[in-house]
């Protein structure tokens, strides 16, 4: 509720030049659209004030004529010609119309589809840290909505307020050309509206503002104590909550009341002083015509432009209503192209080719401020070796290995493979040399094959299908009715968890990277899956660097160095059996975990930990 207020509070502007400095470009790529558009308009614009004049001569001329002195040949010939006149200048106000509309229009979709581009781009080059502020959803309102929004800026927006205007201005001036009397009425009964609309809106938002307020305390109170009926019951409250119902549900009343009255007002305020005009136009019009000075065809043609002057006054507030969104919209739009983007290529990358060793050097990390989540962190992987992960959730696994490929930028200390800082490489040398396994395997719409390869064209066939062999993912795949081709359903919602893990090992493989990252599953799996997916891994990492977050018994004893974090330090490091002999943290830890396991698998009764 309150929410809405806020928003409704922060649409300001309609016209911000410097927004819509930032928006011209994407016209001026299409400067035909805009000059055609443009010309329409003002041809479209001329040919309706000129209409009138015709009407004006076709009652002075030929219809005054043949109503006093019945037929006569000459202003028949003269009526023809003007009617013709008249049908040729409408067909050519139609032409302008459709040409000045379609340009417009397609100026529009043209300038949405080209921002949005930007934007998707833009959006899609962000590190990590930006997504950790905008949620998903309200990226996509951006680069659907905001930026459809924007488009009507180019599409009905500022050129054809700018055209109506002129038309405005142009009707004014030929009804001052024809009476500067009766145009005084009209500005007269505009001041007016003018004056009512504007004290009625001040009132109307107010009121209305205040309806919703009182509306949104009933709803809470409604919320509050209807899950709260245990209580109420219990302590036999019904009445005063009963009262403190009513006064909330009068106070709504009495809101909307305002707001009601408000609008009751302001159709028969508007209504009065548009007639008020209107009668003053009447008994002015037909003096001036009396005392002969004005002819009955002008102020025929008077009415007319007071039409036209009126239509596009009206659409200019529908109008400004586009425009104040699309202002809202292109400031947002605005905000995302502005964040600058802190992880980027160096200029002069160093990129060799990739051994595979990887080093921590004193690393201190925080997403935010000064909450370190990785505390003075060093470590050394050699190349082709495995480093095994194990800590408590949140002690900061998972950031190591977003900071090896680089998703963040350490505050202290370095990152370095094959012994160069990572922020020397090019993001596409240093990222092409990992491949990482998440806990979470996200698999896109499209068949087994694209998922595997991930739209990699120079990945074969054979190799995506050589990839699943090696990694046992080959028998799940052919059970599918179209194998490899299978399309796969709501992002894979059919599969089960193993055969997700096992799809990620083969996607994994098929990129045959120097270093392997992987954010092992905690989730259950069944036996059988199970030791297919440990031997799978196991000649996943084979040759490779491999930095695990291990989850799996079988993964960290096989590693050949385990580190073992507490709150964001490395409190034990070295192989399995050292750790065990320890007898610290890590045989705490691996007695919690894995205690019960082996007591399972020893067919011994569990043990109480
Ligand atoms: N994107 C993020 N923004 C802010 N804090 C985060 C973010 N990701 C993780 N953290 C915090 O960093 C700490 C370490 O998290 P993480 O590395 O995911 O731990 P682990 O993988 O060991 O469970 C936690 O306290 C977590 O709340
Ligand atoms: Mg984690």
């Amino acid at each position: 509720m309150s929410n809405n207020i806020h928003e409704e509070e922060v649409l300001g502007k309609a016209y911000d030049a410097r927004l819509i400095k930032r928006l011209l470009p994407y016209a001026r790529r299409h400067m035909g659209l805009v000059t055609g558009g443009a010309a329409c308009m003002l041809l479209a614009g001329g040919v309706a004030l000129l209409l009138p004049l015709i009407i004006r001569e076709i009652i002075n001329g030929p219809f005054t004529v043949l109503s006093l002195e019945g037929p006569d040949d000459a202003a028949l010939d003269a009526l023809g010609w003007l009617a013709l006149g008249y049908f040729v200048l409408v067909a050519v106000q139609f032409v302008a119309q459709f040409g000045n509309g379609y340009w417009f229009q397609a100026l529009g979709a043209r300038a949405v589809f080209d921002l949005r581009k930007d934007v998707y781009t833009h959006i899609q080059r962000q590190p990590l840290k930006f997504f950790d502020h905008n949620p998903v959803g309200r990226l996509v309102t951006r680069v659907t909505s905001d930026v459809e929004a924007v488009g009507e800026v180019f599409a009905s927006g500022l050129v054809q307020l700018v055209g109506d205007l002129l038309v405005v201005l142009g009707a004014l001036a030929m009804m001052f050309f024809i009476s500067p009397g009766l145009t005084s009425i009209v500005l007269g009964a505009m001041v007016a509206v003018g004056v009512i609309s504007w004290v009625f809106k001040g009132r109307a938002r107010n009121a209305f503002r205040d309806m919703r307020l009182k509306l949104a305390s009933v709803n809470s109170f409604l919320n509050e104590t209807i899950q709260g009926w245990r209580v109420t019951r219990i302590f036999s409250t019904e009445k005063r909550q009963a009262r403190r119902f009513d006064e909330r549900s009068s106070d709504y009343r009495e809101a909307t009341y305002r707001t009601v009255f408000n609008f009751a007002m302001f159709f028969p305020a508007v209504e009065i002083a548009t007639t008020l005009a209107l009668a003053a136009l009447v008994w002015y019009g037909s003096r001036q015509i009396l005392a002969h000075e004005l002819d009955f065809g002008s102020f025929f043609a008077f009415f007319s432009y007071t039409q036209m002057m009126f239509n596009p006054i009206r659409e200019m507030s529908e109008k400004y209503n586009v425009l104040q969104s699309a202002m809202a919209s292109a400031e947002r739009l605005f905000g995302i192209l502005d964040t600058p983007n802190s992880i980027t290529s160096p200029a002069a990358p160093r990129n060799p080719v990739i051994a595979g060793e990887i080093e921590f050097r004193n690393v201190w990390f925080a997403y935010e401020g000064e909450n370190w989540v990785l505390k003075d962190v060093s470590f050394k992987v050699q190349a082709g070796t495995s480093l095994a992960l194990v800590g408590a959730t949140g002690s900061g696994k998972s950031t190591i290995i977003s900071l090896v490929m680089r998703f963040y930028d350490v505050q202290k200390g370095q990152v370095l493979l094959d012994g160069i800082d990572v922020r020397e490489m090019s993001l596409e040398h240093l990222r092409r040399a990992f491949a990482l396994v998440l806990q979470d395997v996200f698999l896109f719409a499209g068949n087994v094959l694209d998922n595997i390869r991930l739209g990699e064209a120079s990945i074969s066939r054979e190799r995506v299908q050589k990839a699943a062999e090696v990694v046992h993912a080959d028998s799940f795949i052919r059970s599918l009715d179209k194998g490899l081709d299978a399309e796969v359903a709501e992002r894979g919602v059919t599969f089960s968890a193993g055969q997700r893990q096992l799809l990620a090992f083969a996607r994994a493989l098929a990129f045959d990277p120097r270093i392997l990252l992987l954010d092992e599953a905690t989730s259950n799996i069944d036996s059988e899956t199970e030791a297919l997916i440990q031997d799978a891994l196991a000649r996943l990492m084979k040759g490779r660097t491999a930095i695990a977050v291990a989850h799996r018994l079988s993964t960290i004893t096989a590693s050949d160095q385990i580190l073992v974090l507490h709150h964001g330090e490395i409190v034990e490091r070295g192989s399995h059996g050292e750790l065990l002999a320890l007898g610290g943290r890590y045989s705490k830890l691996y007695r919690l975990q894995f205690g019960a396991e082996e007591a399972a698998s020893a067919s011994a009764p569990r043990e109480a930990v």
